[in-house]
C-alpha cells in the first residue's frame, strides 16, 4: 500500500518506490493510450455494443484477434470460429479449464520455477491440486523425462489423478523461451499419458526480444499433424479445425503483451468440440464487454499499426533488461543467462544473504532500506534461497528506472557494509 501510493517516477517522483512485482509492462502505455482515444473517438459505439451478443466473443474481435496471433508468434492456423474463446481474463481462462478438464482432488502438472498463481487458477474452484517439477538453470530450466514421470508419480502418490500438464512459454517467472525440442518432449509425453491434457499458457508470446521465435504448441500440433497427414483425410477447413486434437489448449490475452491486464481480455484456442460446447454455456459469466472487444477490434486490425507496436515493445522490451542487467552488475548480481523475454528476470541475489538471513528478511531489507520491490522467488518454486523474480516493464522510466535501480542497490550493499 505504501508503495502504491509512492511509485517512482523518472521526473516527478525520483525517490518513489520502485515497484517492480506487478506483472505488467508499462513501455508502451502513452502510445496504446493514443492510439485507444483515436479509435473511439473516430465512430459511434455500434448498437450491437451494447446488447449481449456472443458471449464467447464477437466475431469481429474473434477475427482481429486470431490474425494478430496468426501473423505473430502462433505459426499455425487459428480459426475464428467456435475454437477460439474470448474470456475476460487468462485466469478466468485457467480457471474454467480446470473444472472442464479435470475433477475436484485431480492434480495439475507444471514445471519449476513456476507462476505462483497457478496453484489458485487450477485450485481455487477447480480444486484441482498443483504439484511442481522442479528443474535446474543447468539444465535450461527444461524438464527431462524423468522430471515429468517424478511429479506424475508423486501425484499419483498422492492419490490425485493427474490431468493436466501446465506448460508457461515463455516462462513466468525465469524469463526462458522454451526451445522446439522441448515443447515436443513436454507436449509428447503428457499424450503418451491416458486421459492427459496440455495447456499451453503462452500469454506472453509477443513479450520477447527482436528476433527470438517463441514455438507455439499449436505450431508443434500443426507440423505433426502436416507429417502424419497423407493429403487425403481431410480438406483445409477441417485441418485448421483439428489439427490440435482433443488434448492440447492455447492460452492467451492481451494483459501482458499488450500492457492491459485491467481490460480483462483473455483467449483459449481449442478443438476439442466438448470443450467448446460446456465454455459456450459457462462463458457468460467470463465474458469481455462488447464495448471493449468493440474499441479493441479497431485497434487489432490496423494491422501496420499492430505490427509497429509489436516490433516497438519488443525493442523497449529488451532495452529495459539490458540495462537492468546492468544495474544489478554494480552489486554481483546475475540474472538467469538465456532470458529471452516475457517481463521477468530471474535474479540471484543468494550471495547476499547475511549469516542466517532468510529470504524474505533480504526482501524486507530491500523494501525498508532501498524502497526496492521484487517478487520472493520461494513463493513460485524457486530453485535456491535468495532468488528474487524481477519485473522490468512495470516501472516508468524503461532504462532510465533502472538506472536509479543501480544507484540505489549500490548505495544500499555499501551502507550495509559498514
Ligand atoms: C502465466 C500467466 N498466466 C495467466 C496470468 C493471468 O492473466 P490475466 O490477467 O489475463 O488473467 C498471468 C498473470 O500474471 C500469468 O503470468
Amino acid at each position: 500500500m505504501k508503495a502504491a501510493a509512492d511509485p517512482y517516477h523518472p521526473v516527478n517522483n525520483t525517490d518513489g518506490f520502485l515497484v517492480m512485482l506487478v506483472a505488467e509492462n508499462r513501455l508502451m502505455y502513452d502510445e496504446l493510450a493514443d492510439k485507444l482515444e483515436q479509435v473511439v473517438a473516430a465512430t459511434k459505439p455500434p448498437e450491437w455494443s451494447f446488447d449481449y451478443g456472443d458471449m464467447t466473443g464477437q466475431a469481429n474481435f474473434k477475427r482481429a484477434v486470431a490474425d494478430m496471433m496468426e501473423s505473430s508468434w502462433v505459426q499455425a492456423p487459428v480459426a475464428d470460429d467456435a475454437s477460439l474463446i474470448i474470456q475476460a481474463g487468462a485466469g478466468s481462462v485457467l480457471d474454467s479449464l480446470a473444472w472442464s478438464l479435470a475433477d475436484a482432488g485431480d492434480a495439475v502438472l507444471t514445471t519449476g520455477p513456476a507462476y505462483a498463481a497457478f496453484s489458485a487458477d487450477f485450485g481455487l474452484k477447480g480444486q484441482v491440486q498443483l504439484h511442481v517439477a522442479p528443474t535446474s538453470a543447468s539444465n535450461n530450466y527444461e524438464p527431462t523425462l524423468e522430471d515429468l514421470e517424478s511429479v506424475y508419480q508423486e501425484a499419483l502418490q498422492a492419490k490425485q489423478s493427474p490431468r493436466i500438464l501446465v506448460i508457461c512459454q515463455p516462462n513466468n517467472p525465469t524469463g526462458q523461451v522454451y526451445s522446439a525440442e522441448a515443447m515436443r518432449r513436454m507436449i509428447g509425453w503428457a499424450k503418451s499419458k491416458k486421459n492427459m491434457h496440455v495447456v499451453s499458457d503462452e500469454i506472453y508470446g509477443n513479450s520477447v526480444f527482436p528476433g527470438v521465435h517463441v514455438t507455439s504448441a499449436a505450431q508443434i500440433m500443426y507440423e505433426d499433424y502436416n507429417n502424419d497427414d497423407d493429403g487425403s483425410s481431410s480438406s483445409s477447413d477441417d485441418k485448421n479445425t483439428t489439427y490440435l486434437g482433443d488434448r492440447v489448449h492455447i492460452v492467451a490475452g492481451l494483459s501482458k503483451d499488450w500492457g492491459m491486464s485491467g481490460f480483462r481480455v483473455g483467449s483459449l484456442l481449442t478443438h476439442n468440440k466438448a470443450l467448446q460446447q460446456a465454455l459456450s454455456i459457462s462463458s457468460y459469466y467470463d465474458s469481455v464487454s462488447q464495448y471493449t472487444q468493440w474499441a479493441l477490434t479497431s485497434m487489432l486490425q490496423d494491422a501496420v499499426w499492430r505490427d509497429w507496436y509489436l516490433a516497438e515493445n519488443k525493442r523497449r522490451l529488451e532495452a529495459t533488461f539490458r540495462a537492468l542487467q546492468d544495474a544489478l552488475a554494480l552489486i554481483d548480481v546475475t540474472v538467469y543467462e538465456h532470458t529471452e523475454g516475457a517481463l521477468f528476470a530471474w535474479a540471484d541475489f543468494s550471495d547476499l544473504l547475511q549469516e542466517g538471513q532468510t529470504e524474505q528478511e533480504l526482501w524486507v531489507e530491500l523494501f525498508e532500506d532501498a524502497k526496492i520491490l521484487l517478487t520472493l522467488g520461494e513463493s513460485f518454486y524457486g530453485d535456491k534461497p535468495g532468488m528474487f523474480r524481477v519485473v522490468y516493464p512495470w516501472p516508468k522510466g524503461g532504462v532510465v528506472a533502472m538506472q536509479e535501480l543501480g544507484r540505489r542497490l549500490v548505495k544500499w550493499k555499501n551502507a550495509r557494509m559498514v
